[in-house]
């Protein structure tokens, strides 16, 4: 029996004639048609409900996006921001990079994204903050309202790290379509992917050029190589931006599996002591990864299930995202909470998440469902 994995690349046939494209007209490089056109479709993907009219720009990884919307945002030398605890290693590192300083806000129950309320004491204890940078953790739409509106309040620039998070829609709009600055991954466990690669996601030219710019090795427009600041080698490459066309033509084919996949498994759990990630009401979470919550008290512990899901399933699943505040990375850095013990460190010892990979069969899912079922003596 293969090895399920928690969400692995799943491939239809068109991204191989685009890459073959790339190399029959022989754009081996980062620049191309291939580019251009997933650019183009996918800002025709997000933009279909929102009132700004973003642009995309494609780079090599999501975590370049993030580290260039930070520096066209203004987050440099001392600049402290406010960012979800609960969240991958990239959405706090490029702020680091900048010699910026997380300041970390932790999430609500509702969601598991970042509280408003916990943002709102943030603001009391920093006033003189300006920029917020909020997930949408495992493709779950956060509390987007009630974060603008804070943010709006106390005068800060939201960006939305919507890396797990496309095709995710919060009151009918695209996450991703929120913020001043966004930005997207297509690493290959994500929803779609190019194997490695990224948006980043601004609502005008002028900061399409400034992001451009920066993801070019900051060069002035002369014949010769002229730099007056420093610059990054970003772009993605067409090649792989033709892998990026293919999967775009099945977004939402992934999105209507990875939502079986979460409906599959909250019916085979339904009489266990355990919840799955909640979403909001009038959102559609992408159900980028399925996961799970124990219920308190339950003595059964997440790394359990884990191995009973390796061992006897053949299937991987994950932790759910260790919180920034608790890495030895970030050691000393401030968490902001209402909760007396943090909500992220909650999720992180109760929680875990599911092998998530389209390409599982119903047979697969019963399979995990039962070795889960037993974890808990069902
Ligand atoms: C929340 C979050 N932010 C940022 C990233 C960074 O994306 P990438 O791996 O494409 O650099 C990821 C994914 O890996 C992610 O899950």
């Amino acid at each position: 029996m293969a090895r399920i994995y928690l969400s692995s690349p799943t491939m239809h046939g068109e991204e191989l004639q685009y890459v073959n494209e790339a190399f029959e007209k022989n754009w081996i490089a980062p620049v191309g048609f291939n580019i251009d056109n997933l650019e183009k479709t996918v800002d025709e993907y997000i933009n279909v409900q929102s009132p700004v009219k973003y642009r995309t720009l494609a780079v090599c990884s999501g975590t370049a996006a993030l580290h260039l919307v930070y520096k066209v945002a203004g987050i440099t030398k001392g600049t402290p921001v406010f960012v979800s605890d609960s969240t991958y290693c990239a959405t706090a590192f490029p702020i680091t990079y900048e010699g910026g300083v997380p300041i970390f806000v932790d999430s609500e129950r509702d969601s598991w994204n970042m509280d408003p309320e916990a943002l709102e004491k943030a603001f009391r204890l920093h006033p003189e903050v300006k920029h917020v940078v909020a997930v949408h953790l495992f493709g779950t739409p956060a509390k987007m309202d009630e974060l603008m509106d804070v943010c709006s309040r106390h005068g800060a620039v939201l960006i939305e790290d919507a890396a797990e998070a496309l095709s995710a829609f919060y009151h009918g709009r695209h996450c991703g379509t929120f913020g001043a600055f966004n930005a997207f991954s297509f690493n290959g466990n994500k929803i779609i992917t190019t194997s490695s690669g990224g948006m980043a996601v601004v609502p005008d030219q002028a900061s399409w050029d400034k992001v451009m710019y920066y993801a070019t090795q900051s060069r002035d427009p002369v014949p010769w190589f002229e730099h007056k600041e420093i610059g990054y080698n970003y772009r993605l490459s067409n090649v792989l931006a033709g892998i990026g066309r293919g999967q775009m033509l099945h977004l939402d084919e992934h999105h209507a599996l990875k939502k079986h996949i979460y409906e599959t498994y909250q019916k085979g759990f339904e009489d266990l002591p355990l919840t799955m990630n909640p979403y909001l009401p009038d959102t559609e979470p992408n159900f980028w990864l399925s996961c799970a919550l124990i219920d308190r008290g339950v003595p059964v512990k997440p790394m359990t299930v884990l191995k009973a899901v390796s061992d006897e399933a053949n299937a991987e699943g994950r932790p759910i995202w260790k919180p920034m505040s608790m890495q030895k990375a970030y050691e000393g850095s401030e968490l902001v909470k209402i909760e007396d013990y943090p909500v992220g460190y909650d999720l992180f010892d109760r929680g875990f998440c599911l092998p998530s990979d389209i390409k599982m069969t119903e047979e697969d899912m019963q399979n995990i469902i039962s070795t889960v079922r037993k974890c808990f003596g069902k």
